[in-house]
């Protein structure tokens, strides 16, 4: 497989602010023309607003990733952020400060109280997304939420569905795969039938485990590989729209001390797993999370169709009059962001979802399907590769 350096993270994200990444370096950008090039295209782009409403917005969770100021929420012009939170008194201020903001709350619980606010990005813990996205839409506001949906529990995935289809509101998972240059051409060709039916695809997720990265209450520590799948996942269910309906995954232990036997709080003894899923087209998909090869951080994917198949955003195939690949053009002030300049796309998304009142792109049924899967993965290498089914989550007819 060739490279694709559109997805390795933090090297290239560093050395792209620092305007050191030239168009020749960065090839395979888009349909072959380079990165840069790609990105010049999209800012080509004219950006039209659809209304001239604001949202009044709220933000919880300033932790290790700095993630609640991440999304430019509080750059776009059709975002007015009301109120922070953050349980840690310094974190709760360097938020307020981080989106220009005069008000917060001790807690997300007395923050979803305030009747202002119509929507909020929960941004906390992995743990806590669950019944963090619930509160809020128990209070009546539309939610986006940071990955995972939900974190290890069927149970919580079952519950969040049923908020959400009480409640009518919005609901999006920030997955930043989704908006990764490269799925999202790989979605648009797919739409557009360049690919057919997808024979197989991978998404990786390998995030070298140098040194343990910090944690509200140590969430990260000794966590499953695949309870945090989604990064994978998207370059499957994020391009085709489609399901994984079963699995078998193998676990294994590159020997790092808070992932031996007893070790840590979910009992996990695997470093790295990988996954075969059966999809519902008929298909395979092989789906992993790996910390333990050495130096080796990179969020990527690639699809195999029947018609042609992409690795980065260039199209090998039989399929003439593809559409337009280039994402969509962001509002002015608004940051591209990180994670391959998904941020931005992604709170675009959400706040113009409540606007058309439509379907955000990551909605809860997208978003569990691209969870869920790998809690189901996890369970499969415990018990040493068995096949087990996935569960599916409808919608309801109308
Ligand atoms: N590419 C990606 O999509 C990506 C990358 C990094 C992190 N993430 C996700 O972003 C989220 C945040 O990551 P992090 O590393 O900053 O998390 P973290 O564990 O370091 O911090 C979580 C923060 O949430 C706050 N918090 C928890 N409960 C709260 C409550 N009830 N009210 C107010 N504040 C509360 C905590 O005080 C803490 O500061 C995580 O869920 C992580 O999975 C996603």
């Amino acid at each position: 497989m060739s490279d694709n350096p559109v997805n390795f993270m933090y090297r290239r994200d560093f050395l792209e602010s620092l305007g050191k990444l030239s168009v020749g370096a960065a090839a395979a950008g888009g349909f072959g023309i380079g990165a840069a090039r790609a990105r010049e295209r999209q800012e080509q782009k004219e950006w039209k607003p659809v209304s001239l409403r604001k949202v009044r917005v709220g933000i919880v969770g300033y932790g290790v990733c700095r993630f609640g100021a991440a999304f430019g929420f509080q750059d776009h012009p059709n975002v007015d952020v009301v109120a922070v939170s953050d349980l840690i008194p310094d974190r709760c201020d360097a938020l307020m400060k981080a989106c220009r903001c005069d008000k917060s709350y001790e807690s997300l619980e007395k923050m979803v109280k305030d009747k202002r606010i119509e929507a909020v990005f929960v941004a906390t813990d992995a743990p806590s997304h669950a019944r963090h996205c619930i509160e809020v839409l128990r209070h009546g506001k539309h939610v986006m939420t940071a990955v995972p949906a939900v974190f290890g529990s069927i149970e919580q995935a079952d519950q969040l569905l049923e908020a959400v289809q009480e409640s009518g509101l919005k609901y999006m998972m920030a997955e930043t795969s989704c908006f990764r240059p490269d799925c999202y051409a790989m979605r648009e060709v797919y739409r557009a039938g360049g690919f057919g039916r997808l024979i197989y695809s991978e998404g990786e997720y390998y995030h070298f485990h140098s040194k343990q990265i910090g944690s509200f209450k140590g969430w990260r520590i000794g966590l499953p590989p695949l309870w945090y799948p989604t990064h994978s996942t998207a370059y499957y269910v994020g391009v085709t729209g489609k399901r994984f309906t079963s699995v078998f995954c193998c676990g294994s232990n590159c020997g790092i001390p808070s992932y031996e036997p007893g070790a840590n709080k979910y009992n996990n003894p695997f470093t790295d797993e990988v996954a075969l899923f059966k999809t519902s087209e008929g298909g395979s998909s092989r789906m992993l999370m790996c910390k333990g090869i050495n130096k080796l951080v990179v969020e990527r994917g690639r699809v195999f169709g029947e018609k042609g198949w992409m690795d980065g955003t260039e199209y090998h195939g039989v399929a003439k009059d593809l559409p337009d690949t280039i994402r969509p053009p962001l509002p002015p002030g608004v940051p591209a962001g990180g994670h391959g300049g998904s941020h931005g796309q992604l709170s675009n998304e959400f706040i113009t979802s409540i606007i058309e009142d439509r379907e955000p792109l990551v909605n809860i049924y997208e978003a569990l399907a691209m969870t869920v899967p790998g809690i189901i993965a996890h369970q499969s290498a415990l018990k040493d590769g068995e096949t087990l089914a996935i569960p599916q989550y409808e919608r309801p007819k109308a």
